[in-house]
């Protein structure tokens, strides 16, 4: 069900996209649903888009269907970035970084002329901070200390680990996932976190958003900002 909701949303998101654009290409079990319909429809159509990946994922996956790839620092700029969320609260911010890309992809949406999100309907909530922790990227010198820090801003802090090893990004950085609770000013708390040295990125994308595309089990609805 869950699936098939997400292959839903992530689908819908292709009817964003048009022949001759440049696309960011998210990360996440949503989105993929996205690239793949993407290399189908523009194979078919004999479209030329170029992705942008948001992670070596995304990018691996954008290459198996046959979307070319191209950096960020070769463009001149982004048409639309398609991409998933963790959490949407009723203003369209989001917390993202489940996956552990939510840099890349927050350098990416910012450079978006527009950027759509794909998820299933469990993932809208009132108030951000409802069910998902905030990931925050830091680099991994002082790490502990930066931990500490972010614990100051009132959160349970846990390094986010892969078997018995640190998590590591696709930057080489550690992630530290910081439940807060609810978030009621998440515009606030972005700028906070992203104050304390060693902190390279968080998960939390306020006026970012432009589209959710939502699906639950009526079909998509579309959010829009
Ligand atoms: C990747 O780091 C994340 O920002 C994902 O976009 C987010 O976790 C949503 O992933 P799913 O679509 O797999 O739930």
């Amino acid at each position: 069900m869950s699936e098939d909701l997400k292959r839903l949303a992530g689908e819908a998101a292709v009817a964003y996209v048009n022949d001759g654009m440049t696309v960011g290409l998210g990360t996440g079990s949503t989105v993929a649903f996205a690239i793949r319909k993407l290399g189908e429809v523009a194979r078919s159509r004999t479209w030329r888009v170029l992705g942008v990946p948001t992670s070596a994922g995304a990018a691996a996956l954008a290459k198996s269907v046959g979307i070319p790839l191209v950096a960020l620092e070769d463009v001149e700029s982004i048409d639309v970035a398609l991409d998933g969320a963790d959490e949407v609260d009723p203003k369209l911010n989001l917390i993202k970084g489940g996956g552990g890309a939510h840099f890349r992809e927050k350098v990416v949406a910012r450079a978006a002329s527009k950027v759509v999100i794909v998820v299933d309907e469990s993932k809208l909530v009132p108030v951000l901070g409802t069910n998902a922790p905030v990931p925050v990227e830091v680099h991994p010198f002082g790490w502990k200390q930066t931990k500490t820090a972010l614990e100051g801003l009132w959160c349970t802090a846990a390094l986010r680990r892969a078997g018995d090893m640190p998590f590591l990004t696709d930057n080489g950085n550690y992630l530290i996932d910081c439940k807060f609770g609810a978030i009621p000013k998440p515009e606030k708390l972005e700028r906070e976190i992203n104050n304390i040295p060693g902190v390279l990125e968080n998960g939390l994308f306020v006026g970012l958003v432009d589209v959710v595309l939502a699906a639950g089990p009526g079909g998509v609805r579309t959010l829009s900002a």
